[in-house]
């Protein structure tokens, strides 16, 4: 049994509330994911392998990764599930039913991020692109707090996070009729105070532009443990 398989509590159901905004997610990815991620793709990819390639070489062999927001496994649960144990996890029934199909290897799990539980210290790695954005920004910090927990000392998170504040919706995303998507960030500085309180070093941030507007792409790392100090070294009150 890997540790990712020691997982996971959900606190309380995942099914978001009917209306709020994790309800307009979920069923934006649900109605748009092919056009997200697929034939008649929209959504950013070349940049990821460069993103990627500053990770995987960083992290130890074996390592359990955790891909949050995956959506439907490329590219990212795709590509580190060659060298490492993989979980998913995603708010969409479509994105995590495709990923499961796209990428075998991995396990995936259908959750809301934010409603799901991990034993401390399971992860050496959790990547999060283009995700924590569609989260409220008022549950962000506490989610950033817990994925904290998650990482082994020495542990890396790849994150996308926003660059200026804003939360607001769109319709008719990437032209679907009918489809509304909904998106929630706090700006650069925000997020740099909160990892920094959480105990995260951030080792790069990135500005990656989107269209007229723009997110920050960050490295963070938690601290390593001290080494055991050597014996006849420690101190007594
Ligand atoms: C823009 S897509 C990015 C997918 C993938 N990370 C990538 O970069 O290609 C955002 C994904 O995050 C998922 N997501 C958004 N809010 C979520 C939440 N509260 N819990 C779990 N997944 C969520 C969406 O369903 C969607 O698949």
């Amino acid at each position: 049994m890997s540790r990712f398989d020691a997982v996971t509590s959900f606190n309380p159901p995942s099914q978001p509330a009917p209306g709020g905004p994790k309800e307009i997610v979920r069923l934006g990815y649900d109605r748009a994911s092919y056009e997200y991620r697929g034939p008649r793709q929209s959504a950013p990819a070349q940049d990821y392998d460069a993103w990627l390639d500053d990770l995987v070489p960083r992290l130890p062999r074996p390592s359990c990764v955790l891909d949050l927001g995956c959506g439907c496994g490329l590219p990212v649960a795709k590509r580190l599930v060659r060298t490492f144990d993989v979980t998913g996890i995603d708010i969409s029934q479509v994105q995590i039913q495709r990923a499961r199909i796209l990428v075998p290897r991995a396990k995936f799990i259908l959750a809301d991020m934010t409603a799901v539980d991990f034993p401390e210290e399971c992860f050496e790695a959790i990547v999060a692109l283009y995700s924590l954005i569609h989260v409220p920004v008022d549950q962000q910090e506490s989610l950033l707090g817990r994925m904290r927990r998650w990482l082994r000392p020495g542990g890396y998170l790849l994150a996308t996070v926003g660059s200026m504040e804003w939360t607001g919706t769109e319709d008719n995303w990437l032209g679907i009729k009918g489809v509304t998507m909904y998106w929630s960030q706090a700006d650069e500085d925000t997020y740099s105070g909160w990892l920094a309180n959480l105990g995260f070093e951030t080792l790069w941030t990135k500005y990656v532009p989107e269209g007229d507007r723009g997110h920050t792409l960050l490295l963070a790392r938690v601290p390593a443990a001290p080494p055991d100090a050597p014996s006849g070294t420690r101190e007594t009150p």
